[in-house]
């Protein structure tokens, strides 16, 4: 809990210089003019299954049409879909803020140097823009993305879920927001809990989620530590982390690893396939990060990933279960928020 108070006060302070709605500001509400005058605060409703039903009953076709288009372009759209609405979920909710565009006044998550590997943002901003012309003004970014980030994932051949709807979108977005929230590829089991935990997860959303590493790519600077002997987070698998060294550095060629730009796969059995490979790896000691390698490493996290490696549908059911409930977090409902016209900007 310690470690949530600086991120209310950031909210907080926007909420009362007039950038924010209140939304997740506890100071606000105790001591806002409301409270004095004891009026009842209003129960926002909760996510629904199929809320667009009868207001956009063709959006799910939409967004199926548009994430095959892109995939079909490049084959690692799904894995960078996911990774977004990860990322918008663990900072500050699932409200769309990891969307905006910074603005002259206020530098957006978008723009922390923990998201400067993030991607796709086009393919949100085309998935609305098909949602507009049919729906105007109904679907918000902050459902479109999740609803991109479940498509992905059956795309990929994963499992094809439903995801309960009706966020609303949120007006701003904060640098900070971001890097305070992240998980790090560096960080071990004690470390990635105590993320989550900011995000409302717990250890078994961590390792079931972490399974989307089955797909996408990382990039060598995601796994130097690994080299480092001062940081102890070696390859179980010793000619594996030689084998990425080599890569990393261009074999040989290009001794300065850290400045590369270049990627690998997270999972080198089945790089675009959503399926267990990724914990069999883990087994192996073919982890690619830290973040990776120590859900194996840690005895209580080991007994889950084992399970997943061997149990495809126990993998599934838990991935399914921690999606919805990430994608509860940090809301939007009812009458908080807003519809954006445009993902990238609160201006309607
Ligand atoms: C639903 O959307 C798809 C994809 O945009 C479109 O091809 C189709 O015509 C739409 N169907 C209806 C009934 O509007
Ligand atoms: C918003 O930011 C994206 C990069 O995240 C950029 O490509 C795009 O041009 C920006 N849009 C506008 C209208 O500034
Ligand atoms: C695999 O997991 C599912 C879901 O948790 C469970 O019902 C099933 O019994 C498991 N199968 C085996 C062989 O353990």
């Amino acid at each position: 809990m310690m470690r949530i108070a600086p991120l209310v006060v950031i909210l907080c302070i926007a909420t009362v210089v007039g950038l924010g709605d209140g939304a997740g500001c506890p100071m606000h509400a105790a001591f806002g003019r409301r409270s004095l005058k004891q009026v009842p605060p209003v129960v926002q409703p909760p996510l629904q299954f199929g809320y667009y039903a009868t207001s956009c009953p063709n959006l799910t076709n939409i967004v199926a049409e548009r994430v095959n288009f892109w995939v079909l372009q490049d084959i690692r759209t799904p894995g960078k879909l996911l990774r977004l609405f990860f990322h918008d979920c663990v900072a500050a909710g699932c409200e769309g803020s990891i969307l905006l565009n910074s603005t002259a006044a206020l530098q957006a998550e978008k723009d922390a140097p923990i998201s400067a590997t993030l991607d796709k943002f086009f393919v949100i901003d085309d998935i609305k823009a098909a949602v507009e012309l049919q729906c105007p003004g109904v679907v918000s970014c902050a459902d479109i993305l999740a609803l991109a980030a479940v498509k992905s994932v059956a795309l990929a051949g994963g499992p094809s879920f439903d995801i309960d709807l009706g966020r609303r979108d949120g007006t701003v977005s904060y640098l900070a927001a971001a890097t305070a929230s992240d998980p790090l590829s560096t960080m071990k089991v004690d470390a990635l809990v105590a993320s989550m935990a900011l995000a409302g997860l717990d250890i078994n959303d961590l390792v079931a989620l972490s399974g989307a590493h089955t797909i996408g790519e990382v990039h060598c600077t995601s796994f130097t530590d690994r080299y480092d002997p001062a940081l102890n987070t070696p390859f179980p698998d010793a000619a594996f982390g030689a084998e990425l060294q080599a890569f990393c550095t261009g074999n040989g060629a290009a001794p300065d690893f850290a400045t590369l730009n270049l990627k690998t796969f997270m999972d080198l059995q089945s790089p675009n396939m959503f399926d267990t490979s990724y914990y069999v790896n883990l087994i192996i000691g073919r982890g690619v990060m830290t973040s990776d390698q120590d859900l194996y490493n840690d005895p209580r996290t080991q007994p889950m990933v084992n399970q997943f490696a061997t149990n495809r549908t126990a993998f599934f059911d838990a991935f399914i279960a921690s999606m919805l409930k990430m994608g509860r977090q940090g809301v939007l409902t009812g009458t908080n928020g807003i519809i954006r016209k445009q993902c990238w900007t609160a201006q309607l």
